[in-house]
């Protein structure tokens, strides 16, 4: 069989009805065939040293099928990443053999193979896998369709029966038990398969397997056991080793270190510690699925409204007010119009001042007593109708203010207000805390890195998670932690109605944490499914319940009883003090008054009254 490309014409002849031994109508028959049953392409490169008129006629063949094909003459990998592309490849040519050898098993992860090959040719091939590989093997009444694939590299070669061609029916008899390539290669054999684990701490190795001490290394612990679940589905046994932290890049040498430095180097296959999703690691680690739900935010008890509001002149509405204003005015207006034609008709009464209505009208308000009780109707009547109304005013006034003294502050609900609150801030003593705020670069959060989480004496507010805690159940303290970890601790050590008014706020700018495995890694589909599963049939849901707790439910109306503190009651207190201190100032003037001109300006007075 095969000689190169010649322009004999002697020999053309002879190969056209030969094509290199083979009949083309049947081989473009099994291509379809192929092609059909993995039905997600409908276009094949051919990659063979035929003549050109049997690569023609093959391409003539294939288009008549509705399948695009074209003739490749490139050497070099030339495949992308986005979709595997098909290709046809006699390998009984050397160049098209060299070709293969060449492949590396990531590459024949990327591309679709249809091959002529032999027996001793295929044991050299560096299959993956999930190596998509058809070779077609002829006897006189059949061609059969087999697949080959490795389960790592070194590893002995695996074949598979895809299905055969019957030349006398032309008919294609599919030999699949599973369809889906990675279900059907899912017994690894015990093959090891590498992992990678982060351990922030010296003893949570020792206690993977336990639920001892579940809020150290958390994720870790609660990956550790759903690895293992998908490590018994595949039959293949696991290898862990240990980095302390997920990978950063070092910005000069850009290496990673940690887990990802790990995956990059294969010394792992896959990062059983789930990772935050950031853009430069996407390029080098390929992200699976999410496999728990946790997150990292701020949390803190919200004040109370005293603590960000003045809760005195809130129960009314700005109107109100304006009307509080007014009204008494209006009121001693008309109170004097009626006093003075009193006076007018009656004169043995005191001459009525502007000055005194109002200062009874604003008694009225205060709920306070009158000094002097108006004789005529309509002067009364006035005086009643003012009570009347001030009163509901001052009794809805004063229900208001005893809610409000009660009532949270939902004031804070942006990380800006957080910011500008008062409240003090800490953050879990771990890793990537560390990691995230120092190289906060957003604005805000900056801000809150510099004000708030560095101290003054150079220090840092970074406390270990049942400080924390305990700070958070004090009051007027906000705690960035992994919010599942963090409410096991508020359950155990929070009061039934300190568990009502939490409140979190998202710092992190990273969405949950995922799987990953090394980039193009052979065992991605495989570890995919494998965890898929693992969600479908409630086994994550069952992990992650016991690793993290929920929001604790807020059950009030127990006892819940508020003690009123300084800081609730200050406007009250400054409204007394500034009316002392213009009373003692006003009461000095009168007196030094008193003192240098008082004689005249008191006799003044004496005189002037009848
Ligand atoms: C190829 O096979 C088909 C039937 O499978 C047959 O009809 C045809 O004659 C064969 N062509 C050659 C050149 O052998
Ligand atoms: C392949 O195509 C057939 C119809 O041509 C369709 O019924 C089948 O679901 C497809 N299979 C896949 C895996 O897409
Ligand atoms: C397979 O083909 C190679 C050349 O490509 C040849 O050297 C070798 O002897 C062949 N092996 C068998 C078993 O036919
Ligand atoms: C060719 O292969 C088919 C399918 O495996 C088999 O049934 C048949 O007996 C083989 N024919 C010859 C002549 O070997
Ligand atoms: C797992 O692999 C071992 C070693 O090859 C084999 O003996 C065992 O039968 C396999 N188990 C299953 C369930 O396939
Ligand atoms: C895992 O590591 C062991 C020892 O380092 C090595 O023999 C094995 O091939 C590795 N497994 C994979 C799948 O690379
Ligand atoms: C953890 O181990 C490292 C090195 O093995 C050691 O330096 C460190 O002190 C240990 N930490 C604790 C808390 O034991
Ligand atoms: C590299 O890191 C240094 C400090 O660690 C930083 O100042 C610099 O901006 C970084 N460079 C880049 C390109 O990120
Ligand atoms: C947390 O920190 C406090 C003070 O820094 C310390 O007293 C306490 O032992 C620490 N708790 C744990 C569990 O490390």
């Amino acid at each position: 069989m095969m000689p190169r490309k010649s322009s004999f014409l002697v020999l053309h002849c002879l190969l056209i009805s030969l094509a290199n031994g083979r009949n083309i109508s049947e081989v473009t028959e099994v291509i379809t065939s192929i092609l059909n049953l993995i039905n997600n392409s409908r276009s094949i490169d051919i990659k063979t040293c035929w003549l050109f008129d049997e690569q023609l006629e093959l391409m003539k063949a294939l288009n008549k099928k509705y399948i695009l094909a074209k003739v490749e003459k490139r050497q070099e990998i030339f495949y992308d990443n986005s979709h595997r592309n098909w290709l046809l490849i006699d390998a009984n040519c050397e160049e098209e053999l060299e070709f293969l050898t060449k492949l590396s098993n990531i590459e024949f992860s990327k591309i679709n193979i249809i091959a002529f090959i032999n027996d001793t040719n295929l044991q050299k091939l560096q299959f993956s896998i999930n190596s998509e590989f058809f070779y077609l093997l002829e006897n006189l009444t059949a061609i059969k369709v087999k697949q080959a694939y490795r389960p790592s590299n070194g590893y002995s070669l695996v074949i598979e029966n895809f299905g055969t061609w019957y030349k006398d029916q032309r008919i294609f008899i599919d030999h699949r038990q599973i369809k889906i390539t990675s279900m059907r290669r899912r017994n690894f054999n015990l093959l090891q398969l590498n992992a990678s684990l982060v351990t922030t701490n010296n003893f949570s190795k020792f206690n993977l397997d336990n639920y001892h001490d579940t809020h150290i290394d958390t994720i870790t612990k609660l990956n550790y056991k759903l690895t293992n679940l998908v490590i018994e589905w595949l039959n293949a046994s696991a290898g862990y080793s240990f980095v302390d932290t997920w990978g950063y890049k070092n910005n000069k040498t850009n290496e990673w270190n940690g887990m990802i430095g790990e995956l990059i180097n294969n010394k792992a296959d896959i990062g059983a510690s789930p990772l935050f999703l950031t853009s430069d690691r996407i390029d080098v680690i390929d992200y699976l699925i999410c496999t728990s739900q946790t997150r990292s935010k701020f949390v803190f008890r919200s004040p109370k409204l005293s603590f960000t509001e003045n809760v005195f002149v809130l129960p009314f509405h700005e109107d109100v007010w304006i009307c509080l204003i007014i009204s008494p005015f209006i009121a001693a207006l008309f109170l004097y119009f009626s006093l003075f034609t009193e006076w007018k008709s009656n004169i043995g009464i005191i001459k009525p001042s502007l000055n005194d209505s109002f200062f009874t009208l604003y008694c009225a308000i205060t709920q306070q007593g009158i000094v002097q009780v108006p004789k005529a109707y309509g002067s009364r009547l006035i005086m009643y109708i003012s009570f009347t109304a001030f009163m509901f005013l001052y009794a809805s006034y004063s229900a208001n203010i005893v809610a409000l003294l009660q009532s949270p502050s939902n004031k804070i609900q942006t990380l800006a207000d957080l910011l500008n609150s008062r409240l003090e801030f800490g953050v879990d003593d771990t890793v990537f805390n560390h990691f995230y705020f120092k190289h906060a670069d957003e604005n805000v959060r900056r801000e809150i890195y510099l004000n708030k989480i560095r101290r003054k004496d150079g220090g840092e507010n970074f406390y270990n998670m049942s400080e924390g805690i305990g700070r958070v159940r004090d009051g007027h303290f906000a705690f960035h932690m992994e919010v599942g970890v963090g409410y096991k601790f508020v359950s155990e050590i929070f009061q039934e109605d300190e568990k009502c008014g939490l409140q979190e706020i998202q710092y992190l700018q990273v969405i949950d944490p995922f799987y990953a495995v090394r980039k193009k890694s052979p065992y991605k589909e495989h570890f995919k499914i494998g965890l898929l599963r693992l969600q479908e049939h409630g086994l994550q849901a069952r992990e992650n319940a016991r690793f993290y707790t929920k929001k604790p439910k807020c059950h009030s109306g127990n006892s819940n009883f508020v003690s009123v503190g300084m800081i609730d009651t200050r406007p009250a207190f400054l409204i007394f003090g500034y009316g002392l201190g213009c009373a003692m100032t006003l009461m000095l003037i009168e007196k030094a008054y008193y003192r240098y001109f008082g004689e005249i300006s008191f006799k003044k007075c004496v005189k002037k009254r009848p």
